[in-house]
């Protein structure tokens, strides 16, 4: 496996994105984390020293630890791994001079050749991308310069004899086009095979569950995302008796999906399942709330409340079972620190694990979303089930700006069925990462047959988005739109006015509140 020291970049999980498509194992440890007695332990067969915003000139700024340097396995370091490198081992490092570089920079060969560059050179020059205030101004002993830029005369460096490669730029991201080429040619260096497979990884966590949970019983919440079912499934057939799921309906679910989501557990995996209806604790807490902050608040502490009560009926449970992905996994000096103001307060069950004194499992917790698809899938979940647009813990909640009452939701679970089938009839169900109906607390004239209507509006809303972290508003056709609000006001009673939100995020947000 390969050890990747994080040293707090921003894109540090790209890095172990990019070794996963190329199937190798890889895990990110802050720095802090990674003394001389770790990496014993870990036994890396290669490491990669992430970037990071510090600078190795300040004293006390972040180090490896020495014996990285003397396992005798291939480094690779990059931006401040590259600084940090050439400092450690006797080259230096200055900031300022002028020689900062923020973007987009190219990237010209030497006449050397260098294994770690085979291929990789398209047209003389290749783009990268930079993103460094100090730079290297003498290479440690032992290194050559492959390759150079304008700000940094020693963008590409590498000692052959040791395996050691050190780059100034950032081969990770989307603007390093062909970065991914010499993460290719490093593993390879390194004698990876490129066996890390979806097959693997499953009898990989599964022998990892038992050994984490011996004994003892397991809780999971489930909320029928594909997060915490790939987690569930994943843990049944890891200790199958031993695990109880907790599902608990707050009313604020769409069409059905309840009955779906127990009858897909209890019916196809024989899971064990406690399914909660809490709707009436729910809708009475949220009744005459119309801030969004405060529904969102009162969903998440009445989860918990309710989770614990259902969980401390189940004998002997020592373990929570939680479907926490990579991209969350905050432990990372890459997340630490920085005031981030909130725009929303997301629901989930923090704080749970020490309020009952139960211990994590995260089975999930190296992978990114579509990896967990592919997990499923390989568990043999369904594809219906996989490629389910996400949905929000405080659910159809969010959806209903203003007080909500039984009735809208009613209103709102039957036209965003309408949407939705829509969709799904023109194919594009998989092409949008989200679709939902929102209805307004407003209510607008209308006329049907002979007859006045004084009914709400509703806005359709559907985006495309990697992440959710950005999103575009969908670009549905003319005839698309027109056709589905009809349908819309024909077929559900109480709306009687269509409209189609067309913000993209920022400067919206993808739900309503
Ligand atoms: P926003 O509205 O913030 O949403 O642009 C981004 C993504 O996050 C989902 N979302 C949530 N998911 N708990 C969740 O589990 C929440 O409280 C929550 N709020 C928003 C949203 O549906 C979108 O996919």
């Amino acid at each position: 496996r390969l050890l990747i020291i994080d040293f707090g970049s921003q894109v540090t999980q790209l890095i172990a994105r990019r070794l996963r498509e190329l199937n190798v194992y890889c895990e990110i440890h802050p720095y802090q984390n990674v003394t001389d007695a770790f990496l014993a332990d870990f036994a890396p067969q290669a490491i990669i020293f992430s970037g990071g915003p510090d600078s190795v000139t300040r004293e006390g700024s972040p180090r490896p630890p020495a014996s990285a340097f003397t396992l005798g396995v291939p480094i690779l370091g990059i931006c401040y791994g590259q600084q940090v490198m050439m400092q450690e081992l006797g080259g230096l490092v200055e900031s300022g001079h002028g020689t900062a570089e923020f973007g987009r920079a190219f990237v010209t060969p030497s006449d050397k050749k260098l294994p770690l560059l085979e291929g990789w050179f398209s047209e003389g020059t290749e783009q990268v991308w930079m993103s460094h205030g100090d730079h290297v101004s003498k290479i440690a002993p032992g290194f050559e310069v492959y390759g150079t830029s304008p700000g940094a005369p020693f963008a590409i460096t590498a000692d052959v004899s040791r395996n050691f490669y050190a780059v100034q730029f950032h081969p990770e991201v989307h603007h390093t086009p062909r970065g991914a080429k010499l993460y290719e040619n490093f593993v390879r260096l390194a004698g990876f095979t490129g066996d890390w497979t979806m097959a693997g990884y499953r009898q990989q966590a599964i022998a990892q569950i038992r050994a984490q949970v011996g004994d003892a019983h397991v809780i999971c919440g489930l909320s029928g995302g594909v997060d915490s079912s790939v987690t569930a499934i994943l843990l049944h057939e890891a200790i199958g008796e031993q695990l109880t799921c907790v599902f608990v309906d707050h009313g604020l679910l769409r069409l059905g999906e309840a009955e779906q989501v127990v009858s897909m557990f209890r019916d196809n995996y024989n899971i064990k399942l406690i399914a909660a209806d809490e709707s009436d604790l729910f809708l009475g807490a949220l009744e005459g709330v119309s801030d969004p902050e405060v529904k969102r608040k009162t969903i998440g502490k009445l989860f918990i409340d309710v989770f614990q009560k259902y969980a401390n009926e189940i004998e002997n449970a020592e373990f929570l079972a939680q479907g926490t992905l990579y991209p969350d996994v905050i432990e990372s000096v890459s997340f630490s620190g920085g005031p981030s103001v909130t725009i929303k307060s997301h629901h989930n069950v923090g704080g749970l694990p020490e309020k009952m004194g139960l211990k994590l499992v995260e089975p999930l917790r190296e992978l990114f979303k579509d990896e967990v698809r592919a997990l499923g899938r390989e568990l043999g979940l369904p594809d219906s089930f996989i490629g389910r647009h996400p949905f929000p813990g405080p659910g159809l909640a969010i959806r209903c700006p203003g007080e909500i009452t039984r009735e809208k939701l009613e209103i709102l679970r039957k036209a965003d069925a309408v949407y939705i089938d829509q969709i799904r009839k023109h194919g594009l169900y998989d092409e949008i990462w989200q679709a939902f109906v929102a209805i307004l607390p407003v209510r607008t004239v209308g006329v049907m047959g002979d007859g006045r209507t004084y009914d709400y509006a509703c806005a359709l809303r559907a985006v495309t988005s990697v992440d959710g972290m950005t999103a575009d508003y969908y670009p549905f056709s003319h005839e698309f739109l027109g056709e589905t609000a009809t349908r819309i006001i024909n077929e559900v009673k109480g709306i009687n006015r269509v409209t189609y939100d067309i913000t993209s995020k920022p400067p919206g947000t993808i739900e309503w509140e």
